[in-house]
């Protein structure tokens, strides 16, 4: 099945052109000035770019939290992601202490493989270093899964302690894998709650007073020290305010490879939605939570300046009758997090390339290809060029649209942007050269999307940097 795209723009992280993009078998195998070949099929794509589909570094499906699981799964999950223009999401595989970690991994397998409608990846958790475990990592970065992930915090729950962090950080050095860390001190932050729950401080808004910016910057620092000291490689998830941004760059200035992601909602929310009555509150319950407005500032820089590379979504969606408002009376009850998945790549689009504070060529760079470089699926993945997997991005960027749950697709009976009015849209998206969106209606497969095994974490700075400096 041959397919040609027509009269579009291409946008890599470092080209916008207009070309004819010819796909083949699921692959990209010419792209060219009005290339004149016979193929099953034309696709305009006039007035459009055409990027690469983006790929969602931080994704919780299906996932026991809270005292409840995720409301989206594999299959609305993957299906709200490629609506948004996503075409590939990595996602955490919870572990238990005690549990081998095939067995995990296995969990992981029966949730996604039927349901998935794009590809996909999995992160592990680490909450244990012992024997076994050492054991069991080899294999596991040989079947693909090359980044771990370790929690600060979420004490008695995830949270790992230094000791965990330091041996995972040395064990990745050894064999190959990039550590992810949730940077947040998960013991004070314990403290602060016991103290604020004495006080009957109990509403929406103590979650965000309990786990202030110190926490975070501390966390961050720590596990960037401990990177230095094992020579190893950290991607640091979800960075929130200016303390966590300050300590990246700080490690990145002294050579250590220091990577942070951060958020939609961080950049577009802040602090005073947990404030809103009537328990609204807790749809904006996040760790880490949502900050004084003027961090969003600091965020939009870092990622200009290239002291943050990367934008996940934190995907972990949770209704608000049933599941957030088991905190009514308690907020250490609300489950943390929210729904994203489908918002990211245009959200960001509007906020960031419209509004003119990143380039187009960033907007892909940091919402793709920098994704697919740091976690062993370039080129693959993250980008438009022969060879690499036709997922791609058919983007209105005039259509002009209002966010709402009564719209969105994702499982879930609220949205965090409700009413936010943005600019652009996915109008097609394919996954291997397959419409899974076609003109903003789903046509895609539950079960079409294939587990990504992904490369080892390479130690060369200038190809997951491209031509950015390292110490920014
Ligand atoms: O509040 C959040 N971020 N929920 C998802 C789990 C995590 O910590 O990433
Ligand atoms: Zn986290
Ligand atoms: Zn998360």
């Amino acid at each position: 099945m041959k397919k040609l795209i027509t009269n579009g723009t291409i946008v890599t992280a470092t080209d916008q052109y207009e070309a004819d993009l010819l796909i083949e078998n699921g692959i990209i195998t010419a792209i060219g000035y009005q290339l004149n070949t016979p193929v099953d099929e034309v696709i305009d794509a006039k007035g459009a770019y055409i990027f690469p589909g983006g790929i969602d570094p931080h994704t919780h499906l299906d996932m026991p939290f809270g005292g409840t699981v995720t409301s989206d799964d594999f299959e609305t999950g993957t299906i709200a992601a490629a609506y948004g223009g996503t075409t590939t999401i990595i996602d955490f595989c919870l572990t238990n202490k005690g549990e081998p970690l095939q067995t995990a991994i296995q969990t992981w397998h029966d949730k996604s493989k039927q349901k998935a409608v794009i590809d996909y990846g999995f992160h592990l958790m680490i909450s244990e270093v012992n024997e076994r475990v050492l054991q069991e990592i080899p294999q596991v970065i040989e079947d693909g899964i090359t980044s771990f992930k370790v929690f600060m915090a979420y004490k008695n729950v995830f949270q790992a302690d230094d000791e965990t962090l330091f041996r995972t950080l040395v064990t990745a050095k050894e064999h190959g894998a990039l550590v992810m860390v949730h940077a947040e001190n998960g013991d004070v932050i314990d403290y602060l709650v016991k103290e604020a729950l004495k006080n009957e401080q109990t509403d929406p808004i103590y979650h965000a007073l309990t786990r202030p910016p110190e926490v975070e910057g501390e966390a961050t620092s720590r596990a960037a020290h401990l990177t230095g000291l094992a020579n190893s490689q950290l991607y640091v998830v979800h960075v929130s305010c200016a303390e966590a941004v300050e300590k990246i760059a700080a490690a990145r200035q002294k050579g250590y490879q220091v990577w942070g992601e951060t958020c939609p909602q961080y950049l577009v929310l802040d602090q005073s939605y947990l404030e809103k009555p009537n328990f609204e509150g807790a749809k904006y319950v996040w760790s880490p939570p949502l900050r004084e407005k003027w961090n969003q500032d600091v965020l939009w820089n870092a990622l200009k300046n290239g002291q943050l590379q990367t934008l996940g979504s934190d995907q972990c969606s949770f209704n608000f009758k049933g599941q957030k408002d088991l905190g009514r009376e308690d907020f250490t009850k609300i489950p943390n997090g929210g729904p994203i998945i489908e918002d990211r790549f245009s959200l960001f689009f509007s906020e960031g390339v419209k509004k003119g504070r990143i380039s187009l060529n960033q907007f892909v760079d940091i919402v793709s290809t920098r994704i697919a470089k740091l976690f062993g699926l370039f080129p693959q993945k993250g980008t438009i060029a022969v060879g690499s997997d036709a997922d791609l991005v058919i983007f209105d960027p005039e259509k002009e649209r209002i966010i709402s749950a009564d719209t969105h697709h994702m499982n879930v009976d609220y949205s965090a942007f409700e009413g936010m009015k943005i600019t652009g849209e996915p109008i097609s998206v394919l996954s291997r050269g397959e419409f899974v969106i076609r003109d903003k209606q789903f046509v895609g497969q539950p079960g079409a999307g294939q587990f990504l095994k992904r490369k080892r974490f390479r130690n060369t700075v200038t190809e997951v940097e491209g031509s950015v400096n390292m110490k920014n």
